[in-house]
């Protein structure tokens, strides 16, 4: 009887998380047993799901803002922090983007709401994941035409409900929205649980922009040379960070993160540290080192 007891899926069951439990908590275990057994436990220690303190608001979702310049980082960032965190993650650059390539494809001018109106409708009613991970979107002139539809107030308003309803409720209902861009942390959800402004030196962004448009197209990288490509990226950091609606800004209260000398697995550590700190209260030198001085 005993036996069969033990025998059973139900049982075996009861043993493992009896035996997790136990080590969790009886540290002295931690050096007796082989280091995979622990494994899960410690997954679960560090890789939290930081959940929000709102009393009474059981269905709040927790929002992650990440802005920042082109190639700094950020879009490699919050994906990542997504992935770890479990929350639906939504690249707000791309949406611009679909706008920018829909008016060259109707051969439009970018500048000229006149022009972008037409694009502006289709896209925000046939908006799908499908649409946004099109590698259409990511050819330079696209980007140089999302930059400047993005400087016209019309469509950005058209954009905004798009975006904070996506982190108000995110797809799959899962418990936070990463949304990375210019102005998540500013105009689309100023009150972002944790805002991110990543930047790097320009030469640098350059540099990795480069390269990745050597490698998704190899074209591209005959075509464009690295000085090209800086030069791409100064005139729309200037247009992005001058126009008169939504500048690339960072929030008042954004941890500003510096990826020149970072690889992408030291951005997400010291992000992950900063959330930690907000959510758990832990003690933290990166957050306090992070968070920008207060602006004159
Ligand atoms: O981030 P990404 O380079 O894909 O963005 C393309 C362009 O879209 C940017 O140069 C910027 O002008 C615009 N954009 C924006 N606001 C956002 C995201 C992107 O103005 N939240």
């Amino acid at each position: 009887m005993v036996f069969l007891w033990y025998d059973s899926r139900a049982g075996c069951r009861f043993i493992n998380d009896m035996l997790i439990f136990l080590f969790k908590r009886i540290n002295i275990f931690r050096h007796l047993v082989p280091k995979g057994i622990f494994m899960q436990a410690n997954f679960r220690k560090t890789d939290f799901i930081p959940q929000p303190k709102a009393a009474g608001d059981a269905n709040k979702k927790t929002v992650i803002a990440v802005d920042g310049p082109a190639a700094s980082g950020k879009g490699t960032l919050a994906r990542k922090l997504a992935e770890r965190l479990g929350y639906a993650y939504l690249d707000t650059g791309a949406l611009y983007r679909a706008v920018g390539l829909a008016t060259l494809e109707s051969g439009g001018n970018p500048d000229s709401w006149q022009d972008v109106q037409t694009a502006v409708a289709i896209i925000t009613r046939n908006l799908t994941p499908e649409l946004l991970a099109s590698p259409a979107l990511r050819m330079p002139e696209v980007a140089e035409a999302a930059s400047k539809v993005a400087a016209i107030p019309e469509v950005r308003q058209a954009l905004l409900d798009y975006q904070r309803a996506f982190a108000a409720n995110p797809p799959g209902n899962v418990g936070g929205a990463v949304l990375d861009g210019r102005d998540i942390g500013t105009v689309i959800c100023p009150n972002a649980d944790v805002k991110f402004f990543v930047t790097a030196s320009v030469e640098e962004r350059a540099r990795r922009r480069f390269e990745e448009l050597k490698s998704t197209s190899p074209d591209k990288g005959a075509i464009l040379s690295q000085s090209q490509v800086l030069a791409d990226l100064k005139r729309r950091d200037e247009r992005d960070q001058s126009r008169a609606t939504a500048p690339t800004k960072s929030a008042a209260d954004a941890y500003v993160l510096d990826t020149t000398a970072l690889n992408a697995q030291q951005a997400l550590d010291q992000a992950i540290s900063v959330i930690r700190a907000k959510f758990l209260s832990e003690t933290n030198d990166n957050a306090a080192a992070l968070r920008k001085p207060p602006q004159p």
